[in-house]
């Protein structure tokens, strides 16, 4: 019989943009709707560098949206020192977000010299500290950056093995299979774009500005290794939109690299488990694996999704969402 009402332990985002200032707001409760804990992630202007930094990010968002919990990360600097991080990690930080310099938006005051940063490394394994990686080489052909960044997870393994590592944003099947090579404290983050499109729905037909986004979706090859590792109920794989709004104009004029998908990335989500006859698997690749890999409590709140048609508006806080104007087939129940 085909399910059409599934409830589950409120998921937990990963790894989202929320921005700051006035739409904040907005983007906050957007995913509060979908998911009970965030990870914001700290590439705002200035960057979430020190701890009060990072709780007065959190205090923002949670008094934004009622009811969503922010998991506090900071970014990497190869400035802070030991006593940084013990006292980044005393204030409630769970990760470090570590971006190579100018892979992405806000991240021309990322890192040049990853050696720069290996003592920081070190005092994040000490302090049991996650590190999350944007995994590509800025300087690399587009399509390959992923891939050639990879051999930097087994440097991390020889250099700190106890330390946890977070590739996010997987989006090929070199990352899939390195991910699954490693021991248990490397995991992948999966969005729900990587898993329904590839590069022929952003540049196939006519260009689709709003599916542009860092790390480029890829081949039917690479997303099927990552359906397979989403499907699979391995524990390393968890979900994590990367939901990252930019204005309507700054997508469409600039170029700017980023997919709105907080309104439409978990039953999208849904809508890839139920295809692939998968939804028992649903929970814990939403709720149950990230958390754990974090060492956060479950959620005790649930969700019941039913399936219900509904269309996603074209537009929403001037941002063009992800499968804008697209029957939706999974809606939360009221
Ligand atoms: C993100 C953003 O806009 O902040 N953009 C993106 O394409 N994913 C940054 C990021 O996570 O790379
Ligand atoms: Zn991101």
């Amino acid at each position: 019989m085909a399910i059409d009402r599934i409830t589950i332990r409120k998921p937990d985002d990963l790894h989202i943009h929320l921005r700051q200032g006035e739409l904040l707001q907005d983007y906050a409760q957007d995913v509060g709707k979908w998911c009970k804990r965030v990870v914001p992630m700290p590439n705002t202007v200035p960057p979430v560098i020190t701890a009060n930094q990072m709780l007065d990010y959190k205090k923002v968002i949670e008094e934004a949206s009622p009811g969503l919990v922010v998991v506090p990360v900071f970014k990497i600097d190869a400035s802070l020192t030991f006593d940084d991080i013990k006292a980044l990690k005393k204030s409630g930080a769970f990760m470090g977000k570590y971006y190579p310099q100018g892979a992405t938006t806000n991240s021309k005051g990322g890192n040049t010299d990853w050696k720069s940063c290996f003592s920081v490394f070190e005092a994040m394994e000490s302090e049991g500290l996650i590190l999350s990686m944007h995994g590509e080489e800025p300087d690399d052909p587009v399509l390959l950056r992923e891939e050639r960044y990879l051999s930097r997870l087994d440097e991390l393994l020889m250099n700190f093995p106890k330390l946890k590592v977070i590739l996010e944003h997987v989006s090929t099947k070199a990352g899939i299979d390195k991910v699954l090579s490693l021991p248990s404290n490397f995991a992948g983050t999966i969005t729900a774009h990587h898993l329904h499109y590839t590069l022929d729905d952003v540049i196939g037909g006519s260009l689709n500005s709003h599916l542009f986004c860092k790390p480029i979706i890829k081949s039917a090859e690479d997303r099927q290794a990552i359906r397979a590792a989403a499907f699979s109920g391995n524990p390393k794989f968890f979900y994590g939109s990367d939901s990252a709004p930019h204005q309507k104009r700054d997508k469409e004029l600039k170029g700017a690299a980023g997919i709105y998908s907080a309104l439409t990335a978990i039953p999208t989500v849904i809508e890839e488990f139920e295809s692939a006859n998968k939804l028992d698997c649903l929970e814990n690749f939403l709720s149950t694996y990230g958390a754990n890999f974090y060492n956060l409590e479950l959620n005790q709140e649930k969700i019941t999704f039913e399936k219900k048609t509904w269309t996603c508006p074209q537009e929403i806080h001037g941002v063009v969402p992800m499968r804008a104007g697209e029957s939706i087939s999974w809606n939360r129940a009221q």
